[in-house]
């Protein structure tokens, strides 16, 4: 939710016009919607609490800014017939990217997050139609269902699964994956919550399912000092909306690229978020924080 209002934060407002997300605000309830618009017009609140929430969605929004511009711009480059979104959360692409117009989409999450998800494209609906606007995410209870906001993509799949537990390839194929086509794999902003092994895992089951042609698309963390403290700092503070994912792995790009190349996956590229923002702001800008966070393209030989 966190990375949604981030967003929406920054929706149509960075990267000199290369990014925008106009469906993420609509997956988020009033109450949700209010430290975006505070974010946006650049009201901080008072009182600590509303302060600290605000802090972190404008935190956020540096974040995902540059990581998304990335993933967008390379998607773009490799559609193919098959895309999967391992941890999707509430990514909305399948939602806004016209490009994916011949592409099935397989949104791959924890069951607990993509039944949050599914209401939530539902309620998006609801709310086009003028119909009520609940006013936070508890008034959401009892409300579900597939179909919603309509999908630019050919079609999408939601597919329930513990990377902690599922078998991630017999899951895909009961969902209606070819493993024989090529696939264009996505995985944002979940490698810090899997340990080493279940990174490993998850990487080995869709490598299993990856024919040649096919692209990874994954943005990890690497080791900082400076990102571990700035962390540790707002668990102390107590967000309510980060205290409760410890990070589990982190990766320097020589092992990240070392494991790929066990799985046959070879890195193209591979970027911190610093200098990819670098690519449409300021040089001088950005927190030095972001230089830990990165995306790595790989491509199967
Ligand atoms: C920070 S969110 C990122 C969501 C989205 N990819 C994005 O960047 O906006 C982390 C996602 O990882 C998923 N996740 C974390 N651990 C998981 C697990 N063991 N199995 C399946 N999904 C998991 C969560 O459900 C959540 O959707």
């Amino acid at each position: 939710m966190l990375v949604c209002q981030g967003r929406a934060a920054a929706d149509g407002r960075a990267a000199a016009g290369r990014f925008a997300d106009p469906v993420a605000a609509r997956l988020l309830s009033a109450a949700e919607r209010g430290p975006v618009d505070e974010v946006r017009a650049g009201t901080p609140p008072q009182g600590w609490r509303a302060r600290t929430t605000y802090e972190s969605v404008r935190a956020c929004a540096d974040v995902v800014v540059p990581r998304t511009v990335a993933i967008d711009e390379a998607l773009r480059a490799r559609v193919t017939g098959q895309l999967v979104i391992l941890g999707a959360g509430l990514d909305t692409r399948a939602w806004r990217l016209p490009e994916l117009s011949q592409t099935d989409v397989w949104e791959v999450d924890h069951p607990a997050s993509q039944q949050d998800k599914r209401a939530r494209i539902a309620d998006a609906v609801r709310t086009e139609a003028g119909g009520p606007e609940e006013g936070d995410s508890g008034g959401r209870a009892g409300r579900t269902g597939p179909d919603g906001l309509p999908a630019l993509a050919r079609s999408v799949r939601f597919t329930p699964v513990d990377f902690a537990v599922d078998d991630l390839g017999a899951v895909l194929d009961t969902a209606g994956h070819d493993p024989a086509v090529p696939t264009t794999w996505l995985w944002e902003g979940v490698v810090p919550y899997l340990t080493r092994d279940e990174v490993r895992a998850t990487v080995a089951a869709l490598a299993a399912r990856t024919a040649p042609g096919s692209t990874l698309i994954v943005n990890y963390q690497a080791p900082s000092a400076k990102a571990a403290a700035g962390r540790l700092l707002t668990r102390v503070l107590g967000s309510s909306l980060t205290a409760g994912e410890p990070w589990r792995s982190l990766w320097k790009p020589q092992r990240m690229a070392a494991l790929l190349a066990e799985y046959g996956l070879r890195v193209v590229s591979d970027d911190d978020l610093l200098t990819l923002t670098h690519t449409f702001a300021d040089p001088a800008g950005g927190r030095t924080s972001l230089r830990s966070g990165r995306v790595a393209v790989a491509e199967s030989r």
